[in-house]
This record gives structure tokens, sequence and C-alpha cells, in this order.
């Protein structure tokens, strides 16, 4: 997919025309879209052939709107043997510009890696403005790296299990390194044996592939912020002897989401060139069963050498990235902002929709500004709160802290509250936990994401970072 910026002035060629419609009365075929009962709504696309027109409706001039309006464009003119189109930018739409980019190139993907059959097009989408500005031509830019940090993203969750496990996740962030010239470490289980990380080994040892633990770095050298972004890649997840139920377990090759959130964030802000020093570090692992494998009962010592009892080993992420937390916070100091980020758990799914991801931590100034990051990057997210109380739930009888919780309620914030044990006192201010269980992987088309992985907290931490240096 192209997204190009054209002067009205410069002849053009294209097959159709996207015309956006708030407003049926002012539009020039009014009559012929009556007849098709087309309304200016959310949603609501027509194509008309002779005119070679396609008419979008959108409700209101915000992100959401203008994003999902031109995926159905797009989407639309992949149906038929048409390959370009061409888009006014209207006084709406130059105010949306990064949704428009952002909205198409989102729209137009398609996991299409095991399809014998591919639809092989190269949309072009040539959006026509009176004069091109530097600032319409930087949005341009930065919205299609940060569109294809989503892709990527996708692609890689997409993935099936047997083609991406642990090992294969090192090698894409090996490539990243490679091709940005960034740090790369890649450990296995010798040195998660040798430095305490007996958390995330135990997840790990009842699987045939090695986990590994993955440290990708951007050290640029005007770095003014430096933050680190930790990330659950769990490559699937059976839910080991407390094994999930057959239903359950379909899609769990999406729980390595946070660590491919991660690698793609990394790779942007890369591209992008910001000032931060980031830190993208993802335990990789795989939760299996076998003869091998950890069990409920076991109590496992994490690096920061506290005792977790072990109740349920489908609770596993939260076990691999005690470890990892510690990792990051053990290796990198003055750190600004830690942020982890992770399908952790169904009850964020149950509390907040599928398509919302739960903000937590110790701050409460600092999560209200994700949350607002996140709307404003186009993804959906809310805060939730720790509290005293949930907080004794998943203390135990035998070890420093417990795996799951003694109440059936609050999944998530409990979850969250796990996590805060590996938190630093250094550091409690600085970390965010996202569980982004509900939109990292959704079995249906919703606006502009298509079926299957969506890349969630990619955009919202991206815009996060951007907002830091501006
Ligand atoms: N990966 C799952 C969480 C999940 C569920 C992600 C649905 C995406 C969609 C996680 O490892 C898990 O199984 N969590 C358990 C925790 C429970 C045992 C306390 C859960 O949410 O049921
Ligand atoms: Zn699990
Ligand atoms: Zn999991």
């Amino acid at each position: 997919m192209k997204v190009n910026l054209i002067e009205s002035s410069v002849e053009n060629s294209f097959d159709l025309e996207i015309i956006f419609i708030k407003d049926l009365e002012s539009c020039q075929d009014k009559a012929t879209l009556e007849i098709l009962d087309f309304k200016a709504k959310d949603e609501s696309c027509v194509l008309l052939v002779e005119a070679k027109k396609i008419y979008v409706g959108y409700e209101k001039a915000n992100y959401d709107c203008i994003a999902i309006a031109i995926a159905n464009a797009v989407r639309k003119l992949k149906e038929t043997k048409f390959s370009t189109a061409k888009l006014v930018l209207t006084a709406d739409l130059k105010e949306n510009f990064k949704a428009i980019v952002e909205g198409a190139i989102l729209g137009e993907y398609k996991f299409t890696k095991y399809k014998s059959e591919k639809e092989e097009k190269n949309i072009e989408l040539n959006v026509v403005v009176d004069e091109i500005t530097a600032k319409l031509e930087n949005t341009l830019e930065e919205s299609k790296i940060i569109a294809k940090a989503v892709n990527r993203t996708r692609d890689m969750v997409n993935t099936p299990p047997a083609d991406f496990y642990p090992k294969v996740m090192a090698k894409k962030a090996k490539k990243i390194a490679q091709n940005l010239k960034l740090d790369i470490r890649v450990e296995g289980e010798d040195f998660l044996k040798d430095n305490g990380m007996n958390a995330m080994l135990s997840v790990g040892r009842a699987s045939i592939h090695e986990s590994q633990l993955i440290h990708l770095t951007y050290k640029p050298k005007d770095a003014i912020k430096k933050v680190v972004l930790v990330g659950k890649g769990l490559t699937y997840d059976s839910g080991g002897l407390s094994l999930k139920p057959a239903d359950f377990m379909v899609t769990m090759k999406a729980d390595k989401s946070g660590g491919c959130a991660v690698l793609s964030t990394v790779w942007a802000i890369a591209k992008l060139g910001l000032p931060i020093e980031v830190h993208g570090i993802v335990g990789a692992v795989e939760n299996m069963i076998g003869g091998d494998a950890y069990k409920p009962d076991d109590v496992l010592k994490a690096k920061n050498g506290k005792t977790i009892e072990v109740r349920n080993t489908d609770a596993e992420g939260r076990l691999v990235l005690s470890d990892c937390l510690c990792y990051a916070q053990d290796e990198i100091k003055d750190i600004d902002y830690i942020f982890d980020f992770a399908t952790l758990t169904g009850a964020c799914v149950v509390g907040v929709g599928e398509y919302t991801s739960g903000i937590m931590g110790n701050n409460d100034e600092l999560k209200k500004e994700v949350v607002t990051k996140a709307l404003a990057s186009g993804e959906y997210a809310t805060a939730l709160d720790f509290n005293r109380y949930l907080k004794k739930a998943i203390k135990s009888e035998i070890a420093d802290v417990c795996n799951i919780a003694s109440t059936r309620y609050g999944g998530a914030i409990t979850a969250g509250m796990f996590l805060d044990n590996f938190i630093y006192e250094e550091n409690k201010d600085k970390w965010i936990h996202f569980d982004i269980a509900g939109p990292a992987f959704v079995e249906k088309t919703w606006g502009y994401n298509s079926h299957g992985a969506s890349g969630a907290g990619v955009r919202m931490t991206i815009k996060f970072l951007q907002d830091l240096v501006k």
C-alpha cells in the first residue's frame, strides 16, 4: 500500500475518487446515495462504479471516525479491479491526516502468509492538497513508520507456534538490530540458570524450544530520556499442567503479543530517530506440559530473591515478567520509565472488553497520562486501580507471594499487583503495566483492524515517547 501527497496543481491519474461525507445535503450525488440508502454515518461505505466514486460516511472529525472511514474505503477499492484512488484533503481530513495514513495502511492489512492464493494487488492512495507543507510531509513519514510497526507486530503475532518459537523471536530481534545497527543481546537457559532467573526458566522447562531472553537497545548519542520496555513473549501458552480447556487454548499463539509489540516499538523509535535510549526486553518462552513441566505446588525463586508459590501454571506470564523486570532493573540504571506489555489476564478482557487495554501502576498521574496518550494514538485504554485489599489476595502461606489470587474477582489488578513485587523501590513511580489481553488478538474485523492480531500497545507507546521529547 502506497500513500502519496500530491499538490492539486499537479496532473495526476487515478481510477477512483474517495469522498468523505458528514452531511448528505451538500453532496453532489445526494439523489443516488439516497436511493442506495446511504447514510452519512460511521462505517457506511458505497461504491458508485459508473461515477468511479467511493463514498464513506463519518460522524466526527476525530482519529477513530476518520481512520475507520478510510479503512473501509480502501477495503472497498481492494474488492474491485481498480488500484489507485484519489482523496481530496478537506479541512476535517487535514486535521486528521495521521488517521488517514494510519487508517489506510492498517485497514489494508491482511495476514495471507498461509493462503495459497494471495491477493497481490498494490493499492495506491493519492492524497491531494492545495499545498504540501512540511507538517503534512512529516506526518506522512511518521505515520507510515507507525503503521508499519503495527503491521510488523501483527505479522509476528499471527504466525503460528510451529513457525514462531523463542529462537525465531530472537532471530527477529537480531534482524532488527542488524538492519538498524542497534545493540542486541540474546541469552538462553544457561544464562537464566546462572543468574537466578528461576521463575522464567521454570515456565519454559517442558518445552522442546529453549527459552530466550532478548535485549534490544536503541541508544542514540543525543538521548535525553531512558526508557525500558519489557514484553511477555509466550510463543505458546497451553496453560502447562493447569492445562487450558480446548476452546481457550485456541489463539494462544497470540500470547507473545507484548513481546512482539516491544520489538516493533523499538524498531519504530529507532526509525523515527527519537532522542530516547530505549531498551526492549522480551522473555520468549513456550508454556507446555511434559515430564519436566513445572507444577502447581512448586515454589520458585525469582531474580530478586523473592519466592513465588505456584498454584496455577497457567498464570505463567507474570512469572516470566517477574524475572525480566528484575533483569531490566539490574542491568539498566537511572530509568525514566519502565513499561511492561502483556496479554496477562482473561480477567482484563472480561472487565473492560476486548478492545481496551488495562493500564496499571503505582503512579496515578502517570497512569492518567498514559491513558491520554493511548486515546490520542487511536488505541483504547483505561486505568485500573490497585488497592490494599486486593493486595492481600496474592499473599502466600509458604512463600513471599502467590502466582494466583485467592479471590475470583479483580484478576487483572491482582496480576498487576503481583508484578509490583518485582519493581524496585527507585522505580515504583516510573512503572506502568499494560494488560493488552483483549485488543492484542480479536477474532473478527473491528474498524480498521482485520481479524487476528492488532498490534496493541505499539501506537500508544510511540505516541507517549514522541510527546516525551517534543
Ligand atoms: N495468556 C493468558 C491470558 C489471556 C487470556 C490472554 C485470554 C488473552 C486472552 C494467561 O497466561 C492466563 O492464562 N491467565 C490466567 C490467569 C489465571 C490462571 C489466574 C487467566 O486469565 O485465566
Ligand atoms: Zn497462561
Ligand atoms: Zn499467558
